[in-house]
């Protein structure tokens, strides 16, 4: 009997993880998503059964925004499941103000980093009992555009929405490459990606926001969210990619990060933030 692969997608209700779910599914691999929707979340399940035609497709409802709601949902994961093969962390956001999470915490820091740490960390067992495992991470190629202020982490001082969403993207590029260093010799490697710039909900919340010319031309450079998902698809199913570690992609391809997510000092730093606000958090 062939081997049964589980991955687990965070974000699976929308956009690029959706696609990145019906794609997986249609390889014959169990996908697990996370919705924070459960309406939502039997909808697209149905849907994707239906398209692929593999009924090893499950949901776990899960807000990210709140680092109670991550470790139940990692709790219901290690209930249900020995191991994993592949955890993608997907799920991402770009408020148009400040916001924060159900912890107080600055939405992007609390969605797009501080989740992805502590479900990570919390899966690493499971990870490592099904090694040859894989995390993938999807940042954005906006972390080009950001660095850690690590005076105002959260942006109480001065508050500028992209900055706020490519220094999150940067926080996850340094724990992606401190996790591959850590976790050398296990057999877990940890990679990151940009998915391209994607015509989803997340862009067009952008796009609204546009003079009408720019938007105009704007859209037309959009991918499709299928597209969007193909990197992500590639990391988690790819025998070339099966020994590579703590590389970044675009367009499946290994491409050079800011060098800044290169600072290790930097990632000690958060990484010892995050823990200590996930510690908070109970
Ligand atoms: N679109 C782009 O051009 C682009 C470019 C670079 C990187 N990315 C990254 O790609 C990833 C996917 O983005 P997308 O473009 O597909 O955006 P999207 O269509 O807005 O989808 C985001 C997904 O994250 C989920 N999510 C948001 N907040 C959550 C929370 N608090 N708890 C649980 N789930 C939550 C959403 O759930 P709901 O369905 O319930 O809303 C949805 O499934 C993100 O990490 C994003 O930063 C996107």
């Amino acid at each position: 009997m062939a081997e049964q692969r589980i991955i687990l997608v965070t974000g699976g209700t929308s956009g690029i993880g959706k696609e990145t779910v019906k794609q997986l599914a249609a390889t014959g691999a169990s996908v697990v998503f996370t919705a924070r929707d459960e309406a939502k979340a039997k909808q697209v399940r149905e849907e994707i059964i239906k398209e692929t035609g593999n009924t090893g497709v499950e949901y776990l409802v899960c807000n990210l925004a709140s680092l109670a709601s991550v470790r139940a949902c990692a709790d219901a994961v290690k209930e249900r499941w020995s191991g994993i093969n592949v955890l993608i962390n997907n799920a991402g956001v770009l408020p148009q103000e400040r916001q924060e999470s159900e912890d107080g915490i600055e939405l992007n820091l609390a969605v797009n980093f501080l989740a992805p740490f502590l479900l990570t960390n919390l899966l690493l067992p499971l990870l490592k009992a099904n090694a040859p495992a894989r995390v993938i991470n999807v940042s954005s190629s906006m972390h080009t555009e950001g660095d850690i202020d690590f005076a105002d982490l959260e942006g109480k001082n001065h508050f500028d929405k992209y900055k706020a969403y490519a220094q999150s993207k940067l926080a996850l590029l340094l724990f992606t490459r401190k996790l591959a260093r850590d976790l050398k010799g296990t057999g877990v490697t940890a990679n990151a990606l940009h998915p391209g710039v994607v015509g989803t909900e997340m862009t067009m919340r952008n796009v609204r926001g546009m003079n009408p010319v720019t938007a105009f031309v704007f859209k037309r450079t959009l991918i499709s969210p299928a597209q969007g998902a193909e990197t992500s698809v590639y990391l988690a199913t790819s025998p070339e990619v099966a020994e590579v570690s703590g590389a970044y992609f675009d367009k499946k391809k290994a491409v050079p990060a800011s060098p800044l997510a290169d600072d290790k000092e930097s990632a000690e730093k958060l990484w010892d933030i995050a823990e200590t606000n996930v510690m908070l958090y109970k």
